[in-house]
């Protein structure tokens, strides 16, 4: 199975992507961590990105495809994957469109949209902050992020919608009922995808 998760920053694509890769045994892709991890190793790219990820900015694209392709094409190869931050603008999702069509059992086969309002984005965001610390879950640029979503990802489902991918949930539900409910969608999809 092929998914990508597609939400605004504290909705639960990290949350739902790592249970629906285990439910399906298929890599859980993150590109925030993976570039967290190239911030944390200090490496070449990290040093790029780390500005970027500190401000709530959306890392350039000629760092992304270097980071993701790899992992994307390996995972694919070896039974799945499920997406979670990448592609995250309509230019990423027209290039690894693009990319994916000249590769059979490569491209999307489902994109999970999670519904979140903005108050209960903000409220999930500031608990993990006090949780975990992580360096943009401040409330400025979590505001910041919020408005990074609307302006550079969100005009992005247009053009997977236009493909008949997207599945609309509402993510305000508890993690467990997010989870059956994507579960059970994905589940009809493959049904019809066999
Ligand atoms: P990334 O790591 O992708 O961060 P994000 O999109 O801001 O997403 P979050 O991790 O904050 O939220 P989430 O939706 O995963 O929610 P989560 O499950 O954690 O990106 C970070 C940065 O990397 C970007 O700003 C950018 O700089 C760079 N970047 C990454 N990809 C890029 C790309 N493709 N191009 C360019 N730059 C890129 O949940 C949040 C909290 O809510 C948790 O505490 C969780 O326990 C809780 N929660 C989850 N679900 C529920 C629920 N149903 N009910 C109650 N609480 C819940």
């Amino acid at each position: 199975m092929r998914l990508l998760m597609v939400a605004p920053p504290g909705a639960g694509k990290g949350t739902q992507a790592t249970r629906l890769a285990r439910h399906y045994s298929i890599a859980h892709l993150s590109s925030g961590d993976l570039f967290r991890r190239e911030v944390a190793a200090g490496s070449d790219i990290g040093r790029q990105a780390a500005g970027y990820l500190e401000r709530g900015d959306l890392v350039p694209d000629r760092l992304v495809l270097d980071v993701l392709a790899p992992h994307v094409l390996a995972a694919a190869a070896e039974g799945g994957y499920v997406l979670d931050g990448y592609p995250r603008t309509l230019a990423q999702a027209q290039e690894a469109y693009e990319v994916a069509g000249r590769i059979s059992g490569v491209e999307l086969q489902a994109v999970v949209h999670l519904e979140v309002g903005r108050d209960e984005l903000r409220r999930r965001l500031l608990a993990r902050a006090r949780a975990d610390g992580r360096v943009d879950d401040t409330e400025s640029v979590i505001g910041h992020r919020l408005d990074v979503y609307e302006r550079e990802t969100a005009p992005m489902l247009e053009f997977y919608a236009a493909r008949g991918l997207v599945v609309d949930m509402d993510g305000e539900q508890t993690v467990e009922e997010v989870f059956q409910a994507i579960v059970g969608a994905v589940d009809a999809l493959r049904a019809g995808l066999s």
